[in-house]
């Protein structure tokens, strides 16, 4: 099994190398995180953002696979399914997705006390997706929550109804002012729960490792990136599933010694859309240009995000806990035209101590940058590596020697194709 995973705060451009390399496989196999992920996909100039999909989905050969370390919410799901038809009316996806009975449910009320808890001042503000993911997760180990495989029981109406009824009548205690009626989001709820009846509902551990057993190769794709994940990101400003190569494993039921490749993406300056930690963070009006240049804007909310540079002590921190064994790096198109390049070295600390590889990764952590001399040509186009401008290639040969992997390939547009293999 090979695995892509995000090595900043997510939106690296898993989903489009995921698209590209997928052909090369039999299974792609999404093992956590729920609708919170968006994962672009652009074909023939039309782009899609996946949620739940595994970005397997367009390889007509590849099974896709939404593994248990997932939370699937079905309302949202039906909805992705349906606009996933509409954008390819070729694509059967009842024979092409395959559903892990023990993947976690997100409710309804999920949603609404996520909503809730960010609107509240009496709790942390995380500046979640407001999918209800943290209290899907928070449920199953609670061990409160409903599974997929429930769906198929003949008591599940009523236990589900039973959950949202109490939970609804504990938001309404608690004063929230905006809710839709009971019978309104639990009418939409059990519409799609039906809804994904229509799919293969099975043990995706057996399926995935027999799979395993005669040969094929599976994908893993992660959603979200190291720097939040629910143990190794800046707590408490992270998601609530494990992001990292050991989520995958566990996520799936592979055991860890059938992981290959371990593919880190990674953006050649830094985004992160929500509250948290970002010492490279750049807060003036050249942030602002970079945003707009490389159209940094959530896939998923439409959050504008929050732009800065290159952070190797967070990029090393993620290869390390991950084990990358080669580096992707994704919009380095987005930096062409500048003149000089920040790269953050090292942080300096409060007590003015320096820190070379990210630990807790304090807010007030001070960016030493290293700058680079900029590349100014048009990259989208390019074919091959020798086409690319020596300060670019200065510029890999650099973040090799530091990160200590090599630059496997290199993403100079948002399109299919605008890719260099470089090893
Ligand atoms: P993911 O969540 O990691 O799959 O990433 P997103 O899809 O949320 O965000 C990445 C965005 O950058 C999408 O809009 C992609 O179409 C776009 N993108 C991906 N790679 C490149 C690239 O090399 N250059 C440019 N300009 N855009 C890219
Ligand atoms: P992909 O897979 C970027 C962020 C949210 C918030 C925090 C918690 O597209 O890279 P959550 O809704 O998970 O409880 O939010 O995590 N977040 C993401 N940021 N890309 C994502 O996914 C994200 N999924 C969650 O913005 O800061
Ligand atoms: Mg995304």
């Amino acid at each position: 099994m090979d695995i892509v995973l995000g090595l900043q705060w997510g939106d690296e451009g898993k989903g489009k190398f995921i698209d590209l390399i997928s052909e090369k496989y039999d299974i792609t196999a999404r093992f956590n995180g729920g609708a919170n992920a968006g994962h672009s996909i652009e074909r023939n100039g039309r782009k899609i953002t996946l949620k739940m999909i595994p970005s397997g989905i367009f390889m007509k050969e590849v099974q896709n696979i939404i593994g248990t370390g997932t939370v699937i919410d079905p309302v949202s799901f039906k909805k992705e399914i349906q606009n996933l038809q509409i954008f390819d009316k070729t694509i059967q996806p009842e024979g092409n997705i395959i559903i892990s009975r023990k993947a976690h449910l997100v409710l309804p009320t999920h949603r609404l006390l996520d909503i809730f808890m960010e609107e509240n001042p009496a709790y942390t503000t995380i500046g979640t997706t407001k999918n209800g993911i943290a209290q899907a997760y928070s449920n199953k180990i609670l061990r409160q929550n409903l599974r997929v495989g429930d769906i198929f029981s003949p008591d599940f109406q009523s236990r589900a109804q039973h959950i949202l009824d109490r939970d609804y009548k504990m938001l309404k205690d608690e004063g929230m002012i905006v809710l839709p009626a009971l019978e309104e989001i639990s009418k939409e709820f059990f519409d799609a729960v039906g809804f994904l009846k229509n799919f293969n509902c099975t043990e995706t551990e057996i399926f995935l490792n027999t799979a395993l057993s005669e040969g094929k190769k599976i994908l893993a794709e992660g959603s979200q990136a190291a720097m939040l994940d629910i143990d190794h990101g800046t707590y408490p400003y992270v998601t609530s599933s494990s992001t990292t190569a050991s989520g995958a494993s566990s996520g799936l039921g592979i055991s860890p010694k059938k992981i290959g490749e371990i593919y880190g993406i990674a953006k050649a300056y830094c985004t992160r859309v929500g509250n948290g930690a970002f010492p490279t963070e750049l807060l003036d009006e050249f942030g602002d240009d970079l945003r707009m240049k490389g159209n940094e804007f959530g896939s998923n909310t439409g959050r504008p995000r929050r732009i800065g540079w290159l952070d190797l002590p967070a990029l090393k921190y993620a290869v390390m806990i991950n084990g990358v064994t080669q580096l992707v790096l994704t919009k380095a198109d987005v930096l062409s035209g500048l003149k000089s390049v920040g790269v953050c070295t090292h942080y300096e600390l409060k007590d003015g101590s320096i820190e070379s590889v990210a630990g807790i990764l304090p807010e007030n952590a001070k960016p030493i940058l290293k700058w680079m001399t900029g590349w100014t040509a048009d990259l989208s186009n390019m074919k091959n590596i020798s086409e690319l401008p020596q300060e670019l290639t200065d510029f890999l040969s650099f973040l090799e020697a530091e990160l200590e992997i090599p630059v496997g390939y290199l993403s100079i547009g948002p399109g299919r194709e605008q890719i260099l293999k470089l090893k």
